[in-house]
């Protein structure tokens, strides 16, 4: 073999000989403790409703709700993130904010039979408007924005007085992370960290969560205030924004669409990073494995450590029971 004269071959893979030394010198991890699982919570009693569009995730109803948790605690999981899918929706999302509304008593449950386990929620009205939005729409049909800021705190207030350790926003109206972090400090809760779903994209992925939550727009779009997927500097600028309205940790979504995203939120800030590694991210991985298409615990594994090795330092994923099965062993 020819060699350049005076230069030693490079070998990158002496480092490669088998999995000891591989993961010595393994740059990204997927630990369990940095998962953090979707939980979507109904009415009913003793209820476990499968989804069809999210084949392994299902629907609770509340009073499930402690075993599940038990089972997330023993994995080792970071957390949980709450969301409410309520029997009755008007057009202001009253049922969001109600002191006895599904996700409230989904939190004094949880927080009652778990107290260590982390608890956060999911902080909007779309799941609770009959029309979809994520805020008050206005006599044309649009999303008011500042109207809706006092619906979001006054969510938000609810959520963590009745348990949520984090509330997440996740509306992306402007001003959202202001007026919630001033709504909270107002009610005591000056502990209660924001998680900001500050860049979210417009994304056709989200939609077998909405069949989940029941939480598609009866009419139009959500690209009136969610990111375009054309734009990275402005995901940049809404990192800042919401980070100078007192977010303590900033998330962005999807993930595998936005890897360049969460490389760059990376570089740029120093706040906490989680990614949402959304439902049609993990429904297309679980289609493929369905047809025997691929390796679904091999293919998830990847992407996920995609995900991290981009800079995410937590995961939102509806894999997160099962991954912490398959690293454990
Ligand atoms: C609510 C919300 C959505 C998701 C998380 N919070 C849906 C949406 O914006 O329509 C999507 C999560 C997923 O697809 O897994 N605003
Ligand atoms: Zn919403």
């Amino acid at each position: 073999m020819k060699v350049l004269a005076g230069f030693p071959q490079v070998r990158l893979r002496r480092l490669r000989q088998g999995a000891g030394l591989r993961s010595l010198v393994a740059e990204s991890t997927l630990l369990p403790e940095r998962l953090i699982l979707p939980l979507f919570v109904q009415e009913g009693r003793g209820c476990q409703e499968p989804i069809p569009a999210l084949p392994g995730v299902w629907r609770y109803s509340v009073d499930r709700l402690p075993a599940i948790a038990a089972e997330v605690s023993a994995l080792g999981l970071g957390g949980v993130i709450l969301f409410g899918v309520p029997a009755r929706k008007d057009r202001r999302g009253s049922g969001a904010d109600d002191p006895d509304g599904i996700i409230q008593r989904a939190l004094r449950q949880l927080k009652d039979a778990r107290p260590d386990l982390l608890l956060i929620v999911d902080t909007c009205l779309c799941a609770y408007t009959d029309h979809g939005h994520c805020g008050i729409i206005g006599p044309r049909g649009e999303l008011q924005n500042d109207e809706s800021l006092e619906r979001l705190a006054a969510v938000a207030v609810s959520q963590a007085a009745a348990g949520a350790d984090l509330v997440a926003p996740s509306a992306m109206l402007d001003g959202q992370v202001a007026a919630i972090r001033r709504a909270l400090d107002a009610a005591g809760q000056v502990n209660t960290p924001v998680l900001s779903y500050a860049a979210k994209y417009a994304s056709a992925l989200y939609g077998p969560f909405r069949e989940a939550a029941a939480s598609a727009p009866q009419f139009g779009d959500r690209r009136g205030y969610q990111l375009d997927p054309r734009n990275a500097r402005q995901a940049l600028h809404e990192i800042a924004l919401d980070l100078a309205e007192g977010a303590d940790l900033v998330m962005v979504k999807p993930a595998l669409t936005a890897l360049d995203i969460l490389r760059q939120a990376r570089d740029h800030f120093t706040v906490p990073l989680l990614a949402y590694h959304v439902s049609g991210e993990y429904a297309m991985v679980r289609a493929a494995a369905q047809q025997g298409w691929l390796d679904e615990q091999a293919a998830l594994l990847e992407v996920l450590t995609a995900i991290r090795r981009a800079g995410a330092d937590a995961i939102i994923t509806y894999a997160a029971a099962q991954v912490a099965r398959w690293i454990a062993r």
